[in-house]
């Protein structure tokens, strides 16, 4: 691997977090580029008590292109890994404006800058949302894209935008990484999901009722066509998804262009076997009722992962026990979340906007 620097924006945040952990234990040196609007200084902190290894991080702006030169001309960076970005699907509903400028404008920033700097090496968070109602379960990365939200669709125009950069300029190469559903946290306890509010995702906001923080879960429909009728995701475990990440890296270096992978582990659980497999792991009983159908959600999710087994050299291979089991740990360990007033020291701040 090339020894220069990566920058990781949105590297404070769940997926990111963990992802630098990684890269850290892999030797690699971490430039963190978030500015904490969905995350805590404390995840830098914890990164560094898990590691031993103080990752180098910025409070800054993927739309401050000013900012993102700065840390370009500090450092020597090869590649950028792009977390940074709202996700929540009913809120991009809400405030689509918000959406494709956050996603979709910081990400030409991005670029703009990373081309300025000569740095043309990126990997990119998409998601699985981009297949829209798939015609083939498991989903090939070669399923029709249809982005059925305006946060999927701030992916999906994304993908086509890194992919024309690729196509217009040689020289680039991007791997375009479309994760099913991440879930669990860090074995150690010491990181995990930290969402601000009500959850969003199913696990999460089990985790907050197993806790006593929420009443009870609602499972949103079950006359879908499935085994038993609650539908079906693929939960990949974090820490498979962060190794995901270093194996995208590495083929980057094979210069490739532009390529697609499926982050999944093949293996759809419906939510009903989501739900019995948490409370297996915390050991009681926890409440849970099934309420309608919820506007959006498709029936069935799953990955073909068959070409980043092959092409990437990685396989997911945590088990959903796995994933249970961190989830309660680290909601255990940490029921209120990170603390948002963990103090970024002045000399970690670029704000030109
Ligand atoms: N978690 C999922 O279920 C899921 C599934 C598919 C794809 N993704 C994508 O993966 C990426 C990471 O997701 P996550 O679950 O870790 O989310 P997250 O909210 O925990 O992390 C995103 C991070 O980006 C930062 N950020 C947002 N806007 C920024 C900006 N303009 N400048 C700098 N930093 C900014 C936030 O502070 C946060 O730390 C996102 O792009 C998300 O859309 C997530």
């Amino acid at each position: 691997m090339s020894q220069k620097a990566i920058l990781v924006t949105g590297g404070a945040g769940y997926i990111g977090s963990h992802t630098v952990i990684e890269l850290l234990e892999a030797g690699r040196e971490v430039v963190i580029y978030d500015n904490l609007y969905n995350a805590s200084y404390e995840a830098v902190e914890r990164i560094e008590k898990i590691t031993g290894k103080k990752p180098i991080f910025y409070k800054a702006d993927v739309l401050d292109k000013k900012a993102l030169l700065e840390v370009f001309s500090r450092h020597s960076i090869g590649s950028v890994i792009h977390f940074a970005g709202l996700k929540a699907v009913g809120e991009s509903t809400k405030i689509p404006l918000d959406y494709y400028y956050n996603n979709i404008t910081g990400t030409i920033v991005l670029l703009q800058a990373m081309k300025e700097a000569n740095i043309k090496n990126i990997v990119f968070s998409s998601s699985a949302t981009v297949y829209g109602e798939p015609p083939v379960i498991p989903i090939p990365e070669t399923s029709p894209t249809d982005a059925k939200s305006p946060y999927g669709r701030t992916k999906l125009f994304v993908e086509h935008i890194i992919r024309d950069l690729c196509t217009a300029e040689k020289d680039w190469n991007a791997a375009l990484l479309r994760y099913f559903n991440p879930a669990g946290a860090h074995p150690t306890g010491q990181l995990g999901e930290n969402p601000t509010g009500i959850p969003n995702n199913l696990m999460p906001y089990f985790a907050q009722v197993a806790i006593g923080k929420r009443d009870h879960l609602s499972i949103f429909g079950k006359d879908y066509p499935t085994r038993d009728g609650t539908c079906i995701r693929d939960y990949i475990h974090v820490v498979d998804l962060a190794k995901g990440h270093l194996a995208a890296l590495k083929k980057l270096e094979d210069n490739p262009g532009c390529v697609e992978y499926n982050l999944g582990t093949g293996v759809g659980s419906t939510v009903l076997e989501m739900v019995h497999a948490f409370i297996k792991a915390v050991g009681r009983d926890l409440p849970y009722v099934i309420t309608d159908r919820r506007a959006g959600d498709v029936p069935n999710l799953t990955a073909d992962p068959t070409k980043a087994n092959i092409e990437l050299n990685w396989k997911a291979e945590k088990s959903l026990e796995e994933a249970c089991a961190s989830l309660w740990k680290w909601q255990q360990n940490c029921p209120e979340g990170l603390s948002k007033d963990a103090k970024v020291p002045d000399e970690c701040i670029i704000n030109y906007l």
